[in-house]
């Protein structure tokens, strides 16, 4: 059996959609979409340099069953939780957050004017993780190895494995993988990626041919990838900037209420009831992983 390189199958440009107390951003993928992106539930990518696009930010709000990643390209947002911890997450450094069996928070932007621009990406938990110990991982950004690609590209590896360096993001249930990748004119990238995971590529600045059709996908559309053993990415003209992600598809019903994303329809109603009645924390403190 030959190694087969992976087509594209869909492609998705996003709707803008306000969140949060009122952010401006455009989302890519979402509820609408499950299962198709399995084991990812969301994709986020907020840019403006208008701040009443995002000065309201994400005020206090929880989240059960699920992980979030906030990467940060330009700006700073400031996390607290209501356990506690703060933390501001600046230019190029990622959040990588398990709510597990609970957590409130808020992100707020830090900054009063200039570029805000980043990635908020939802992964999902497996059932048997989904009531687990809250933990974070904060990384900055000088702690994401970046790995030059043959032609004067550069890939900045936050999770996963590009040309035998590791993120420093490991021990995630489903294996995923997460890589900002800029490539110069013509550029070429190549990657395997496990057969039966789900993989995507969202260009962010730029166009890419993201498989061997040569077609290319414009800045702010995700490319959806068939299966197959490796991808390979070539970029347009002006070069490109792109994240890949992949993951271990869960294959488990989900059932989701705003930021609660659980198994069943029960687990939701469980959790509302227990945010009115204040019990909806269970673990008095995360891990904080720094
Ligand atoms: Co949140």
């Amino acid at each position: 059996m030959g190694e087969t390189v992976r087509a594209v199958k869909e492609t998705f440009a996003g709707t803008e959609t306000l969140e949060g107390a009122g952010v401006r951003l455009r989302r890519l993928f979402g509820n609408a979409h499950v299962p198709r992106f399995d084991p990812f539930l969301l994709l986020d990518n907020f840019g403006s340099a208008d701040p009443h696009d995002y000065e309201a930010g994400f005020p206090w709000h929880p989240h059960r069953g699920i992980e979030t990643v906030t990467y940060m390209l330009d700006g700073r947002v400031e996390h607290d939780d209501s356990l506690g911890n703060s933390g501001v997450i600046g230019s190029g450094d990622v959040q990588w957050m398990s709510a597990g069996s609970g957590i409130i928070h808020q992100e707020m932007p830090k900054q009063r004017d200039g570029m805000l621009r980043g990635f908020q990406l939802w992964v999902n938990l497996p059932a048997r993780e989904k009531m687990s110990l809250p933990a974070y991982r904060g990384l900055a950004a000088p702690e994401i190895p970046v790995v030059p690609t043959p032609e004067g590209g550069r890939v900045r590896v936050i999770a996963g494995e590009y040309e035998k360096v590791e993120g420093p993001v490991r021990g995630i249930p489903v294996d995923p993988t997460y890589l900002d990748v800029t490539l110069p004119a013509g550029g070429s990238f190549s990657l395997p990626v496990k057969k039966g995971h789900t993989a995507l590529g969202y260009a962010v600045e730029g166009s890419a041919a993201f498989d061997a059709s040569g077609r290319p996908t414009t800045a702010q559309h995700v490319a959806l990838y068939g299966d197959g053993d490796r991808v390979e990415v070539r970029a347009g003209d002006g070069g490109a900037r792109f994240l890949l992600v992949a993951g271990r598809p869960l294959g488990e019903p989900v059932a989701w209420y705003g930021p609660i994303v659980m198994n069943r329809p029960e687990e939701l109603s469980q959790a509302v009831v227990e945010l009115r009645r204040g019990d909806f924390i269970k673990h008095p403190k995360p891990i904080v992983e720094e």
